[in-house]
């Protein structure tokens, strides 16, 4: 569609016809945070958890919510209708607002609203089929990774150095442990156990990470939140990263030397094939599996 309709403060507008101001403290200091939340015909994902994750955004940043979770459920849920896309990415972003430039919070400013949504760009078939390169780069991002910050000119630069050696990914190393990558979170497994970093401030914690673990448990398949070495990284048997675009993305090569044997692994093509169920209930509108 080439001018969708974006929802900004409270109006549903042509894309062409939706304009915020130059002095917006997103666009001049990255003041403010963002989900990104697919849908599934129609449905969107995991909603309650991604709107969860915005308020402890905005709270760490002093940001009163503009919207109660019905608001924002009804506005994207409008939005979706309104654009009738097939599977979508809806991404919503919430600034503090318009004010003259001053790095100090504005004693009074209303937070600018956006949400817009467009096709979901899915991993290619062959991609997932195969496995993705990633490559090892270190953590030079902030001290508060968990929030999901608009200011994202660290890992748009580590995305870009990862590209320029020919990977999807850069999985970060920092003080000697891998955290999570540049937009995706982590997990390898050694012995036939997941193991993923634990939350904290250090890396967001991601919604599909969330489901990931809660479906190893619900298997009882050996699953666990512990830090994870850059030699274990190196060890691991299996490598996999996970984001609501990418899913669960095996990675089969990292910094240009194969992963196990090179292949995507059995636990990862059991966890992806429970993840696509959980996917097709939501997108079909049947009750979600016990999983
Ligand atoms: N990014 N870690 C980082 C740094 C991320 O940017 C993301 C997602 C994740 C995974 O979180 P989730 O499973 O909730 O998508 C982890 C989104 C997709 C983006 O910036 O486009």
């Amino acid at each position: 569609m080439s001018d969708p309709v974006v929802y900004l403060n409270g109006e549903y507008l042509a894309l062409s016809n939706a304009h915020i101001s130059i002095l917006d403290r997103g666009f001049i200091f990255g003041d403010g945070v963002y989900e990104v939340i697919p849908a599934y015909g129609g449905h969107p994902f995991r909603i309650n958890h991604h709107l969860q994750r915005l308020d402890n955004s905005l709270s760490a940043i002093r940001i009163k919510n503009p919207l109660t979770h019905s608001q924002w459920q009804a506005a994207i849920e409008h939005l979706i209708e309104l654009n009738q896309l097939d599977d979508q990415s809806i991404y919503l972003q919430v600034t503090r607002g318009v004010a003259p430039r001053d790095h100090r919070f504005p004693e009074q400013s209303q937070p600018t609203i956006v949400i817009m949504t467009n096709t979901l760009k899915t991993v290619s078939a062959e991609k997932v089929r195969q496995g993705v390169a990633a490559v090892t780069l270190a953590d030079n991002r902030w001290l508060k990774c968990h929030i999901k910050s608009i200011s994202l000119l660290p890992n748009v630069l580590l995305r870009q150095e990862a590209q320029d050696h020919n990977a999807d990914e850069a999985i970060l190393i920092r003080n000697g442990y891998a955290t999570e990558g540049a937009a995706s979170n982590l997990f390898i497994v050694q012995q036939q156990c997941i193991i993923t970093p634990p939350k904290g401030p250090m890396l967001l914690p991601g919604v599909t990470r969330d489901l990931v673990v809660h479906i190893a448990r619900n298997k009882k398949i050996c699953v666990k939140e512990q830090p994870i070495t850059e030699a274990e990284l190196m060890q691991a048997s299996e490598i996999w990263i996970t984001s609501s675009t990418k899913e669960i993305l095996p990675v089969t090569k990292l910094n240009d030397k194969l992963v196990g044997n090179g292949q995507p692994g059995s636990l990862w093509q059991e966890m992806y094939l429970s993840y696509q169920d959980y996917k097709e209930h939501l997108r079909s509108g049947r009750a979600l599996p016990e999983l």
